[in-house]
């Protein structure tokens, strides 16, 4: 998809849609900020307005109405897409009325939008927005359908992006956009990870499409099989993987300045879960459950967007990022309930339940992650039912006990428009992973589960700054909603990319 910026009068442009975003009080003629609406109602005799209303269009949050211009316009049709309540706005309901409007103009077969900017306070971020949601709402995943294709939709791949009256174009617009660019080709491609099938997303295609994407973007990487986990000692990871005919793979890529001076700097280390396939183990999951567990790699896929966006960013620090892959599956060769792991940290771990694989898998690659001394830590993993029980279908649960860090992850959700929520790692709870044979066991009671993993993960990652995100809820969207279809949503990507990028803007202030 192909965006360009001007300052011009929206309804001058030609275009097959017009899409014109509105505010709820945009409607009631006076109060109007929108500016090209009513110009185009204007050009229009009166009838916009005129139909929108009639057909129960007010401007809210979720609405969507589409008019046919029949040639008294430049554009064939306007799309209106509502705004809601200005006090209530953030760059996130514009991306996803973006995401809605993509949508519609993809229904009326449209393939080149003009897309009028709202006034908003903070232009940078409702530039990112549209862009954002128009390349993240035209997302379909049809590497599968041989027929059908596009269910009849056309694929907007122009559009042009129209400044607010007297505003002008400057050139640092333009960075805005490419960011943008590069997060919305990043986050769809962490989506078509986590939609594909995990027969055939299996470790070892995960691990050849993140060297593919490393060699494009200039990243180093270096992919480890079964042997390299052995010889370190990555005892949880190997019981997981035992039970899979498909061999293992342990992944590292890394960004590094060049410059020496910011080569030496302390590392963002990132983790992220990357089981191909969740059946359970010999713990088997019913059927219903077993589902949806090829979605169990999206930590992983999140960070390899992220990363395959930071290569572009190009931060003055180091940034890493590490999976262990495999698949967890029944089998004579799969860990007992009762076995006892020994950790590459050299903790011994006792098996209750081989459904608890995650942690098992992430607290090796937690304690490796960690050898590098890094500034900060962060997992994204999709650990537990019990946190989608807890926050439901569209919140991320983040965990960890350094508040600064803690800080900077949940303000940069809030700026990308993930939204984030704060979980406590209780001690209370210790006694839940307390042993009769082992240091520890893997799995406690029900009740407050999503604590007890976490509880689990800071095992292995002593006192650096860490963050643990539980993303097992809005990996996937249960429906379409704003710029997301049924299926993956790419989450991680766009909170660990202002993370670093806001680290890198911080860093050049001081330093400057
Ligand atoms: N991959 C699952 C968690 C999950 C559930 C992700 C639903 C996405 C959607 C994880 O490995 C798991 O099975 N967790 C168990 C832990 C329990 C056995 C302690 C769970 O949450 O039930
Ligand atoms: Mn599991
Ligand atoms: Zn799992």
């Amino acid at each position: 998809m192909n965006f360009t910026l001007v300052s011009a009068d929206a309804t001058k442009a030609k275009a097959d849609v017009l899409v014109l975003p509105v505010f709820d009080n945009d409607l009631s003629g006076k109060k109007s900020t929108a500016q090209a609406l009513l110009r185009a109602d204007k050009k229009l005799k009166g009838l916009l307005l005129k139909t929108a209303a009639q057909e129960g269009f007010k401007g809210k949050a979720d609405q969507t109405f589409v008019l046919q211009t029949h040639g008294k316009l430049p554009c064939a049709r306007v799309v209106l897409v509502g705004l809601g309540a200005r006090a209530r706005f953030t760059p996130e309901v514009l991306r996803l009325a973006a995401g809605r409007a993509v949508k519609a103009a993809g229904r009326v077969k449209a393939k080149t939008a003009v897309v009028q900017v709202p006034v908003v306070r903070e232009l940078d971020y409702a530039l990112r927005a549209v862009v954002e949601g128009f390349g993240l709402g035209a997302y379909r995943f049809e590497r599968w359908r041989t027929q059908h294709k596009d269910n009849g939709s056309a694929k907007v791949d122009k559009v042009q992006l129209v400044l607010p009256d007297g505003l002008k174009k400057e050139k640092a617009h333009d960075e805005v956009l490419a960011l943008a660019r590069e997060v919305v080709g990043a986050t769809n491609w962490a989506r078509d990870l986590v939609n594909e099938p995990a027969g055939t997303m299996t470790p070892r295609v995960l691990a050849e499409e993140a060297k593919n994407m490393a060699k494009d973007v200039g990243l180093h990487i270096a992919i480890g099989d079964r042997k390299k986990i052995e010889e370190l000692k990555m005892g949880m990871f190997l019981g997981v993987a035992k039970g899979s005919v498909e061999e293992p793979r342990l992944v590292h890529l890394s960004w590094i300045p060049t410059d020496a001076e910011a080569a030496k700097q302390a590392p963002v280390c990132i983790v992220g879960k990357a089981i191909t396939f969740d059946s359970g183990g010999l713990s088997l999951k019913p059927s219903d459950s077993m589902m949806d567990m090829k979605t169990d790699m999206a930590g992983s896929a999140a960070m390899l967007g992220a990363m395959r966006v930071i290569a572009h960013l190009k931060p003055p620090f180091p940034v890493h990022g590490f999976f262990g892959a495999c698949e967890n599956m029944p089998s004579g060769h799969a860990y007992r309930l009762g076995d006892v792991l020994t950790s590459r940290l050299g903790k011994t771990v006792e098996i209750t339940n081989t459904d608890a694989e995650g942690r098992l898998v992430l607290g090796d690659i937690l304690s490796w992650a960690n050898e590098h001394k890094p500034a900060a830590l962060i997992d994204l993993a999709t650990l537990t039912g019990a946190c989608i029980i807890a926050l439901g279908n569209y919140l991320t649960g983040a965990f960890g006990e350094d508040d600064q860090l803690m800080f900077d992850v949940l303000e940069a959700g809030r700026t990308a428009g993930e939204e984030l929520w704060r979980l406590p790692i209780t001690e209370l709870q210790k006694d839940a992973l307390k042993s009769e044979i082992a240091d520890m066991k893997n799995a406690g009671e029900r009740a407050g589960g999503a604590i007890n993993a976490a509880l689990f993960l800071k095992e292995f990652v002593g006192e650096t700054p860490w963050v643990h995100l539980d993303i097992a809820g809005p990996s996937q969207s249960p429906k379409e909603r704003g710029y997301f279809g049924k299926g993956a949503t790419g989450v991680g990507v766009r909170t660990l990319v202002e993370l670093v990028r806001r680290r890198a803007a911080h860093l050049q202030a001081h330093a400057g």
